[in-house]
């Protein structure tokens, strides 16, 4: 065994768990036999100010961001790309995150930034086909490389505005003994990266690839490391996409960007109420209308909901977009109300479009689609519903109703069902307020 001097430190070459004396078998990954010397890495930082100071005025003048001229991308980052700051982009595989980065460098380009495209995944042939049936004529620098050296030698030869890397799994340090692809790799690859980017004061979006269980490849501490996490999430079978923000140094989170995808590319949906709705045929048996504020934005959504005679034991609650804890919570609540047990029958209840609601103000929807079901009677589509059903049954006022109503009279919307408040705008609007469950399920299917 190779003997330790003393900044040298040990590491497994499978997971990248770090110590400072060998060890026989890895505490993180169990695996036998993994540990291998490792020579110290410098870790200088370009950013760094090594001695107090105190902030003048200027220092604290606001960040200077790149507006990149896709609407639903600046919306996401909070009013454009913070110069000089590192993006985290996940997604599923197949989802469009090359195409969207490539989109970005095209329009950065045509904004007179310099964009070097890194892709250890695809061949220059590939990314030359890619861009022609993106229909992208901006001329940005690629690099098609899996050695993190030729990334860094690149950024040390010339200075670059954007800096995206595609993806951070394809990139590897062939000085460390872990395998590509492996955390210790994932981690050394963007911590250099960010380093250097920081230093440069070049912007850094670096694409991850996502596990079966949704999370980010590779340590966690690859979202800690940088600026803003992004996901990029959808159905592949729909034509829309959903960019989320999961953390932001530089804006608000929770914001959604919604884009449609076809062969030519990703659009920037601009009014997606419309584009939700128009995606629609007639609303059906269980399905209601809910008006979702996600960041600042209203957006019109469909809660459906089935209730059918069980061929279980248990009758099977599931749900999608919609937590299944606070379905199970709504099902008992409504069955009090209304003494029409569930107790023979499947729920389950879907958010269409892919959208995951937490607030609790789609609680109303919900209920409504599932008495919808059980009476089998239609809501219609000039029928919405909002407001937090409380567990006596009783409804609750919920954040930004009047956001809410003129997104329901915008889109021709004609009746809302929710919390009694009295300060709204009722123009073309019928306003039903209703007090709670009981009131609710003698509405439904009696006009
Ligand atoms: N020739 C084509 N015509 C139409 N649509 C295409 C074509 N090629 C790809 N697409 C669309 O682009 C999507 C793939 O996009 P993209 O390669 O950007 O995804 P990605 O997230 O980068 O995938 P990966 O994880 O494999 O890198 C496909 O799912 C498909 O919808
Ligand atoms: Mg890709």
């Amino acid at each position: 065994m190779s003997k330790s001097t003393k900044k040298s430190f040990f590491a497994c070459t499978t997971c990248g768990y770090e110590s400072l004396k060998w060890l026989g078998k890895c505490p993180m990954c169990q695996g036998w036999d993994t540990f291998k010397e490792m020579a110290p890495v410098a870790k200088a930082n370009g950013k760094e100010q090594r001695r107090p100071v105190i902030l003048s005025d200027e220092e604290l003048a606001d960040e200077e961001r790149i507006v990149t001229g896709i609407e639903e991308m600046d919306r996401v980052l909070g009013g454009g790309m913070t110069t000089g700051s590192a993006i985290l982009l996940g997604g599923d595989p197949g989802i469009g995150k090359t195409t969207l980065c490539f989109e970005i460098a095209s329009k950065l380009t045509e904004r007179g930034v310099k964009v070097l495209y890194v892709s250890g995944e695809e061949s220059l042939k590939q990314l030359a086909s890619r861009k022609k049936r993106l229909g992208l004529a901006a001329r940005f620098a690629f690099l098609t490389t899996n050695h993190l050296d030729d990334i860094l030698s690149a950024m040390a030869e010339e200075r670059y505005g954007l800096l995206i890397v595609d993806s951070v799994q394809s990139i590897y340090n062939p000085k460390l003994p872990m395998l590509p692809g492996s955390m210790g790799q994932v981690k050394d690859v963007a911590t250099r990266l960010t380093m250097e980017a920081k230093a440069a004061d070049t912007s850094f979006i670096v694409i991850g690839h996502v596990t079966k269980e949704g999370a980010i490849a590779g340590p966690k501490i690859l979202e800690h490391m940088v600026d803003t996490v992004l996901y990029f999430e959808g159905d592949k079978m729909l034509p829309y996409r959903l960019l989320r923000t999961i953390k932001n140094r530089y804006g608000a989170v929770e914001e959604v960007g919604i884009f449609q995808m076809s062969g030519g590319g990703l659009t920037s949906v601009e009014n997606p109420s419309q584009f939700f709705m128009s995606q629609r045929g007639e609303i059906g048996e269980g399905s209601s209308l809910f008006p979702y504020i996600t960041g600042s934005r209203p957006i019109i959504l469909e809660v459906q909901a089935i209730t059918q005679k069980t061929n279980f034991s248990m009758p099977r609650r599931l749900s999608l977009g919609y937590d299944v804890n606070r379905l199970f919570i709504l099902i008992s609540v409504v069955e009090k109300a209304i003494g029409k047990p569930f107790f023979d029958r499947d729920i389950y209840v879907n958010v269409t479009g892919g959208m995951k609601v937490n607030e609790p103000g789609i609680d109303l929807a919900v209920a409504a689609s599932i008495l919808s079901s059980f009476k089998e009677t239609t809501l219609g589509r000039d029928t919405a519903f909002f407001g937090e059903i409380g567990l006596t049954g009783e409804l609750r006022k919920i954040v930004n109703m009047d956001l809410r109503i003129k997104e329901c009279q915008r889109i021709g919307i004609r009746r809302i069902f929710c919390p009694a408040d009295g300060t709204h705008d009722t123009s073309n609007i019928e306003i039903v307020t209703i007090r709670n469950i009981k009131e609710l399920y003698k509405r439904i299917g009696n006009g």
